[in-house]
């Protein structure tokens, strides 16, 4: 772990000594943090298959490639930069050059973007003389970068696809696995996919074929005592004393309760710290964390979304504005559909299909947001879905609120003043008349 170029890390320095009551090393907090070895807990198994997969290349042979699911904040992206890095340190001291090329496909999310970037990470760590263009080249130029730095000063890389199923095409995957094969390059090629839905496992054997083959490993929720240990391992994040008896295990239990997702229990934990500053507050209290738990979840359903489109988050929002706004725990495709055309129309938005609304819900059923289940009679009456939310509908409507395009949607203060409206009414749903 690293110093922070801002000076979190300000343990050494006097002048900042007493600055910050609550952390002491808040970086380790961080998502993007890659802990150490012995602070990776309960992925042995993981990180030994992922190991097996590439691990051909430290002795300058063929890897495999292999493809990563599971939901969010299962060490999926920690587990493969952990190994891919040891990987590298291997290979390099049994004198064989290889090279870690990570790629955040949520950002890099065209070929184009994915190949430049693996070009200009290739040439950062050699003495490469051509230039990468930034713009104005098509992805077959990037590729011809990529293929000659391997060829003059690599015998092999590894390249993480992270979200890769934020990719708009996977011609990325086909292309990198076949390098060799084709004689574009010589060095051997093995790539790490990664995708929080285990659903893009379909879509991916239906767009690609037999050449790009894989293992497929899936990753699975902690429980609470692994969340616990995941927390303890960084509680020299906080001042000493600042975390009481108890903190961690609340937490845990919180963050276990319902998804057993890492990244939402050290999420809670930084809150609940930013909580008791604010508050100018020595020690965290339950309280904290209870507040914590709530902003942490409303930040986990905000980055659920952000790949998605508008539509996703205005069907997101209609099924959560039902739930506070209706009597029942479930609704139909179709009420759903109902509520979602009059949102559309109060944020402004030309509505989608009822089918590709029904789309938009089935993906959020993928990411673990919605449940849907199939329900209904006989097969006269045929059956049909119901969405329920996985989480409190109250931190749907604030994740999607935040999206400065959707502010013209009801406010959840609007939605309880209309429940309690409607109430008194007894009638049916009308919105946009409403004050
Ligand atoms: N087994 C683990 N031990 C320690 N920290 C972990 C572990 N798994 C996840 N984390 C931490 O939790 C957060 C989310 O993990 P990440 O690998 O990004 O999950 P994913 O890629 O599956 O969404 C990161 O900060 C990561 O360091
Ligand atoms: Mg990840």
């Amino acid at each position: 772990m690293t110093e922070q170029p801002d000076g979190t890390d300000s343990v050494g320095d006097p002048l900042f000594a007493d600055q910050d009551p609550i952390f002491a090393r808040k970086e380790l907090l961080h998502v993007g943090h890659v802990p150490e070895k012995n602070r990776i807990v309960g992925r042995d198994t993981e990180i030994e298959s992922v190991a097996d997969e590439i691990g051909a290349i430290v002795r300058d042979d063929p890897p495999n490639n292999v493809m990563i699911y599971g939901k969010t904040g299962t060490g999926k992206s920690l587990v493969s930069r952990h190994v891919a890095s040891r990987a590298k340190n291997a290979a390099q001291s049994n004198g064989v050059r290889c090279d870690v090329v990570y790629v955040d496909c949520s950002e890099a999310d065209t070929e184009t973007r994915a190949t430049r970037q693996i070009a200009t990470t290739l040439k950062r760590s050699t003495p490469y003389e051509q230039k990468v263009p930034l713009r104005g080249v098509g992805t077959m130029e990037y590729y011809q970068h990529i293929w000659r730095i391997l060829d003059l000063h690599f015998d092999a890389v590894l390249i993480i696809l992270d979200e890769i199923d934020k990719l708009t095409n996977s011609n990325i995957l086909m292309q990198l696995s076949r390098a060799k094969e084709a004689g574009k390059t010589e060095s051997f090629i093995g790539i790490i996919g990664i995708s929080n839905k285990i659903q893009y496992k379909d879509s991916l054997d239906e767009r690609i074929d037999s050449s790009f083959g894989h293992r497929e490993l899936f990753f699975h929720p902690y429980d609470a005592s692994q969340l616990q240990e995941i927390m303890r391992n960084r509680t020299d994040a906080f001042q000493p004393g600042v975390l009481g008896a108890g903190a961690i295990e609340l937490c845990a239990a919180l963050a276990a309760k319902k998804h057993g997702d890492a990244r939402k229990a050290i999420d809670i934990l930084k809150e609940a710290g930013e909580l008791a500053r604010r508050n100018g507050d020595r020690t965290i209290t339950d309280e904290h964390i209870q507040q914590a738990q709530k902003v942490a979840e409303i930040n986990r359903i905000e980055e659920l979304t952000s790949g998605g489109t508008i539509h996703a988050k205005l069907a997101l929002y209609s099924l959560a504005s039902l739930i506070i706004t209706g009597s029942k725990e479930s609704y139909s495709t179709r009420e759903v559909y109902d509520r979602y055309g009059k949102m559309c129309d109060l944020a402004g938005y030309e509505s989608v299909t009822e089918n590709g609304l029904y789309k938009q819900l089935k993906e959020q059923a993928f990411l673990g947001v919605i449940e849907s289940t199939k329900t209904g009679g006989g097969r006269s009456q045929g059956s049909y879905l119901l969405h329920r939310l996985v989480t409190d509908p109250k931190h749907i409507v604030k994740a999607v609120r935040r999206d400065t395009s959707l502010d013209a949607l009801p406010s959840l203060e609007d939605l309880q003043d209309l429940t309690i409206a409607h109430q008194e009414q007894s009638s049916q749903t009308t919105f946009g008349s409403n004050q």
